[in-house]
């Protein structure tokens, strides 16, 4: 008989070996960024939705991110080490996810059939919530990309002209939904797996928080919608001086320390 010490791989001594953590660490890490993207996409969607106030209240945040404010000049590299910051958290998200997708067809049609066969809501959720992750590999890349390598492009016109002229639009509609139905269902299942908000009746805690998550997904796919018919509206009126950047009334005279 083989002894219940043997060496188990990438565990240790049978027996005697405590389990490894790092399933559990590598879980917290990926709770915890999606946590932190998630605030952070709040945050992005109210600067960017600035626009539906007036060009000049976008052209405020642009700018006050950009330092000028604080420095009477604009240097649009610190909204590139944010982006890369980001970029960071994006990567590191995405890396640890792949390890709960099926890795095989095998695999996958087992999951969907079981997934058909129960109707279990919370399990579907899941499947979106992988299906919006695997698209957002794509669609956030060239965004994120060009934000990092041209911050300097971010403004009213810059950015009207960038989702019109230089057809992002159609790229904006597929982001919007892949990052609004996955960061509501993440939100959604962080809750649950954290107990927050939880109730004497888990299951009247669950039907809560399912409506207040699709509340918040409705809320921002419509915040979403409305400022991308904003900028389509700014792009298209603004195309035929391509290229040129805002600068507000009240400076059109000293444009001093703007950059252009
Ligand atoms: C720090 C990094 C980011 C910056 C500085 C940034 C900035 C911007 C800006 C200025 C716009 C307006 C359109 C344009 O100028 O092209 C925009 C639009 C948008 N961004 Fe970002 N973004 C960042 C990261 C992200 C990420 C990580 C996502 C999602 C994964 C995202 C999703 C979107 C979407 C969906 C729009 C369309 C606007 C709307 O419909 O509301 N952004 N972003």
């Amino acid at each position: 008989m083989e002894s219940s010490n043997q060496l188990i791989a990438g565990i240790g001594l049978a027996g005697t070996a405590r389990k490894s953590r790092w399933p559990a660490r590598l879980d917290f890490i990926q709770s915890g960024t999606g946590l932190v993207l998630a605030l952070f996409m709040w945050g992005h969607m109210f600067f960017v939705s600035t626009i539906l106030i007036s060009n000049d209240a976008m052209w405020t945040i642009t700018k006050f991110f950009e330092g000028y404010f604080f420095f009477g000049k604009s240097y649009p590299i610190m909204v590139s080490f944010v982006v890369a910051t980001v970029i960071t958290l994006l990567v590191v998200h995405a890396f640890l996810a792949v390890r709960k997708f099926p890795i095989n067809y095998r695999q996958f049609t087992t999951f969907h059939g079981h997934m058909k066969m129960m109707r279990h809501e919370d399990t579907t959720l899941w499947f979106w919530q992988a299906l919006t992750g695997f698209a957002l590999f794509f669609v956030a890349a060239p965004h994120v990309y060009i934000m990092l390598t041209h911050p300097e492009l971010i403004g009213p016109f810059e950015s009207g002209d960038r989702v019109w002229t230089g057809h992002y639009w159609p790229l904006y509609i597929l982001l919007l939904l892949a990052v609004e139905l996955h960061g509501g269902i993440g939100l959604y299942r962080l809750a649950v797996k954290w107990d927050w908000f939880a109730g004497p009746d888990p299951a009247a805690t669950r039907k809560r928080l399912k409506t207040l998550k699709w509340a918040l997904t409705v809320f921002f796919l419509a915040l979403g919608f409305a400022t991308l018919a904003a900028y389509v509206k700014i792009g298209i009126a603004h195309a035929p001086d391509y290229g040129k950047p805002y600068v507000p009334a009240a400076l059109q005279a000293a444009p001093q320390g703007v950059n252009k």
